[in-house]
């Protein structure tokens, strides 16, 4: 039975390979079960996202890691999956390695620096300890996740510097980027900084948030630039709520027994599947488990 890992070894691979891991965050047993699927499938390396917001929506971080555990075993997953807490509080991230995860973000963007960096080392010894994965973020991404609002500043390199050198694991840097739907008028990501960054960090796996909408291009020449992860949520809502909302506008759900949960949430389930394998193609990571 595999188990869950932490994401160095598979970011570190990706760093060398020039492709990227997929975050994709989860919200229930569907979405669960439709990204671990797909990975298997493709024979890629997978990290599911858990923001705080989906980890009290789904009744905690014990629950998440039961049920993740336990779809590992019962869905015969063999390829390196990661569980991994999504722009975590100090406080969250001490909850969900406590819970079982096997990697955690610490998102000490809204501190002064001197306290993100303090905040930060403490949980370097801890996941060092445990064997655990630790992503720092410098330079907020903008938009709005789960309540947490952020500018979309540019990271400074010196800073992702000092914090790559406290022994992270991977650092999710501010470079234009921002949760949620693009709006018409963005100006896309900017390289510029990325290559600062990348110039001052060496070898760290550097993560990019905000994969929504990101065009293909874009996303391969951050690959090349050094992005070893890249996170992906609304994309997955979004074709989720599509495929549902076509299904009741069709009728379906009157027709039969198209109310059962098990028929009514099979086309969101599987438009998750299709956007899972789309991203892991763009990224590269296919084939590489
Ligand atoms: P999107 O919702 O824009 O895909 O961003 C996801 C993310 O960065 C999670 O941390």
């Amino acid at each position: 039975m595999s188990r869950l890992v932490s994401a160095k070894d598979m970011l570190n691979k990706a760093r060398d390979g020039k492709y990227a891991v997929g975050q994709f965050n989860i919200n229930n047993l569907e979405w669960t079960k439709a990204i671990l699927l797909t990975a298997e499938e493709l024979k890629s390396p997978v990290i599911l996202g858990v923001s705080e917001g989906a980890g009290k929506y789904m009744c905690g971080y014990k629950t998440v890691v039961g049920m993740v555990n336990g779809m590992m075993e019962s869905l015969n997953i063999t390829v390196p999956v990661a569980l991994h807490l999504d722009h975590g509080s100090f406080e969250g991230a001490k909850a969900c390695i406590n819970a079982g995860f096997s990697s955690v973000m610490f998102d000490g963007s809204h501190y002064p620096i001197a306290e993100n960096i303090a905040k930060t080392t403490a949980l370097v010894n801890t996941c060092d300890v445990l064997g655990l994965s630790l992503e720092a973020e410098v330079g907020s991404i903008g938009g709005e996740e789960d309540g947490v609002v952020g500018m979309g500043e540019c990271a400074d390199p010196a800073e992702c510097k000092a914090v790559a050198d406290l022994g992270v694991t991977m650092l999710a840097a501010g470079i234009g980027n921002i949760h949620g739907k693009y709006p018409e008028n963005w100006p896309g990501l900017r390289f510029d900084v990325l290559e600062k960054i990348k110039a001052q960090t060496g070898d760290m796996p550097l993560v990019l948030h905000g994969g929504t909408g990101i065009p293909d291009d874009m996303i391969k020449t951050a690959i090349s630039l050094g992005v070893a992860k890249i996170n992906v949520n609304t994309e997955c809502q979004l074709v989720f709520a599509e495929a549902t909302r076509k299904y009741i506008e069709a009728g379906k759900d009157l027709s039969g027994k198209g109310f059962d949960p098990r028929k009514l949430l099979a086309p969101g389930f599987e438009a998750i599947k299709d956007k899972v394998k789309e991203k892991m193609e763009i990224f590269g990571s296919v084939g590489k488990a």
